[in-house]
């Protein structure tokens, strides 16, 4: 339900955060940090890879979600977001991201009907955090900032 309220209640703010900013291509690990650990060159390598074999095929080769993402779908359920700056992948704590996927959105939040898979038995949690490490490194600089204080408030590191 957080999740749903969410993506209703940030889309506005996430398309105004999306105005006039050029499509971002931050691949440097420097200053960026999942979980509370600093992310390495190879972390965002290995998490390009993940992405590629797991993720893309909903959410997009090119983090851009799947078309009409913000409509339900007519089984009820939502399309894949983006998880570029577009979307609001970067409104969630390091945390929920990372429990998110290894459990899938109803393992989150119980009830919840949702097509995203849980992660746990095909990712390790280090496949998890690399591909997390991935997400976060194509973010402009205001969008990781915004997420590192949410993850800051969440108790997970920055
Ligand atoms: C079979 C399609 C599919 C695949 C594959 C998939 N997802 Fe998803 N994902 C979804 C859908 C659909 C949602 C929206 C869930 C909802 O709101 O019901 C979602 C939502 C999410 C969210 C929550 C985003 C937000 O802002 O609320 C995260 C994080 C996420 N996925 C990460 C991943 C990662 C990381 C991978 C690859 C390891 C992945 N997903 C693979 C379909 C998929």
């Amino acid at each position: 339900m957080m999740i749903l309220i969410c993506a209703v209640v940030f889309s506005g703010l996430a398309a105004i955060a999306a105005h006039g900013q050029s499509q971002s291509t931050i691949t440097r690990a420097e200053d960026l940090t999942v979980l509370g650990q600093s992310v390495t060159d190879e972390q965002i390598t290995l998490g390009r890879q993940v992405y590629a074999q797991n993720c893309a095929s909903c959410h997009g080769a090119n983090l851009q979600g799947q078309p009409d993402w913000r409509r339900r779908l007519s089984n009820g359920r939502m399309p894949a977001p983006p998880h570029d700056e577009s979307g609001h992948t970067w409104h969630h704590s390091d945390q929920d991201l990372f429990d998110i996927t290894k459990l899938g959105v109803d393992g989150v939040v119980a009830g919840y009907e949702s097509d995203m898979p849980a992660f746990k038995d095909i990712l390790s949690d280090e496949e998890i955090a690399a591909v997390l490490a991935f997400i976060k490194s194509t973010w402009p600089e205001r969008q990781r900032e915004s997420q590192a204080r949410v993850t800051g408030k969440d108790g997970g590191g920055s």
